[in-house]
């Protein structure tokens, strides 16, 4: 693969959605509510349902849609606060603030996990929900958070966006909590260019998102659950049209069977570089939790010894020149993961420790689909950029200047 890592490269959609989509394509029969019964949208639902072992699943337009709808179909109220990690993608504070809540923020570690302390502290101030978002794949103690939540009858909503196939004490990510919610934007573990699912356990929150994503009239009979519930909240809830369209359900369902191989594969490229990066005094990727069993499609990694934002920039630099992009969330101007970009949120404090973690943490897509020489090529690149950067700061009079 080298001399530059293509991690941006999807993997092509399996050849299995060809014929359903030359049929769309033929009759034009995109929308969801347009056959009368078994549209590809619902044959997803089924699909998916199945996959997670929950008999509910919800097909949106997004990740962002089904955020939305969780805190809806909770019966949220305007002005209610919902906790979430202050690590986490802008989509997230931007659902709650769409929902008329307001996003109440919770510290995280330099492992990337929810402070647990912190989560406990601020469960006190009047929370109404909270969204546990597993950002890039990291999964915080869901024990705890259940037991904590579960004591005080907080609804638990899981941002699964980048965990689908994660296990936690052997139970599917996006299971545990009342909601769960995906992503399938195309860098996510199911690409449908943009799309996602909200599962769950309970009829009245299905049949309420149901009602809410789009299914106005009597199309929630179309939808082959919950039809006492939903017959119960006909006309009682305003419509939000974020219904996923035919297309996107016929390119995401034949992925599922994919789900456990990119897992897999993923799993074991994060590993493989991982250990790599963990015999650099530089680099450290933190250990995953003792429950949690990791479906990951990118890499995260802290700069040890890096005491400057300077040295960092140019150990970024370093690695891009070498073909391998690394973000680092918290030094790229308006990066839209750097909580104190989410202005429409307001000012929030007391996040010292995210803060420090955003400073230092990078992050290097790893997508499933690489294969051993490009992983080496990645972390190798890696390595020598850490190891340019210090090695000049120990050595030169002005050692950055000499690597920008
Ligand atoms: C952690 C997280 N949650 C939610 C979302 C929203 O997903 P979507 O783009 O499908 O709305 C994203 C988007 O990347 C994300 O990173």
């Amino acid at each position: 693969m080298s001399p530059k890592a293509d991690v941006y490269d999807a993997e092509p959609i399996p050849e299995a959605a060809r014929a359903e989509i030359e049929v769309l394509l033929a009759n034009g029969d995109l929308f969801r509510y347009r056959a009368a019964a078994g549209s590809p949208v619902a044959k997803l639902e089924d699909a998916f349902a199945a996959f997670m072992g929950v008999p509910f699943a919800l097909a949106v337009n997004s990740c962002s849609s089904a955020l939305f709808l969780s805190l809806k179909a909770l019966g949220l109220e305007p002005g209610d606060r919902v906790l979430i990690p202050a690590f986490t993608f802008s989509a997230v504070p931007s659902s709650i603030v769409h929902a008329g809540c307001q996003p109440v923020l919770v510290d995280v570690g330099a492992n990337y996990r929810i402070d647990m302390r912190d989560f406990e502290a601020k469960l006190e101030e009047d929370i109404k929900a909270v969204v546990i978002s597993h950002m890039r794949g990291h999964t915080s103690d869901m024990d705890a958070i259940m037991a904590l939540c579960g004591a005080r009858g907080i609804p638990v909503i899981e941002d699964a966006a980048h965990s689908l196939g994660t296990l936690w004490s052997g139970r599917r990510i996006g299971t545990i909590g009342r909601i769960g919610c995906f992503s399938f934007q195309s860098f996510k573990m199911m690409n449908g260019g943009e799309g996602g699912m909200l599962i769950t356990e309970d009829p009245d929150i299905i049949a309420r998102a149901v009602i809410m994503s789009g299914a106005y009239e009597h199309n929630w009979k179309q939808h082959p659950i919950a039809h006492d519930r939903c017959r119960f909240w006909q006309n009682k809830l305003p419509l939000y049209n974020m219904r996923m369209n035919n297309l996107s359900a016929a390119v995401v369902r034949p992925q599922i069977e994919e789900v456990p191989r990119r897992v897999r594969d993923g799993r074991a490229n994060h590993d493989h570089v991982a250990a790599l990066l963990n015999a650099s005094p530089w680099l450290e990727v933190p250990a995953p939790l003792e429950q949690e069993l990791r479906a990951p499609d990118s890499i995260q990694f802290n700069l040890r010894g890096f005491d400057s934002d300077d040295e960092v920039k140019a150990f970024q630099r370093r690695a891009n020149e070498k073909g391998v992009p690394v973000q680092v969330f918290g030094l790229s101007e308006d990066n839209a993961r750097a909580f104190w970009n989410w202005q429409f949120i307001g000012p929030q404090k007391n996040l010292e420790q995210t803060r420090a973690m955003l400073m230092r943490a990078c992050d290097v897509r790893l997508p499933a689909r690489l294969g051993r020489a490009d992983l080496d090529f990645i972390a190798g690149a890696l390595l020598e950029a850490a190891a340019a950067v210090k090695k000049a700061n120990r050595t030169a009079g002005d050692p950055l200047r000499a690597l920008a």
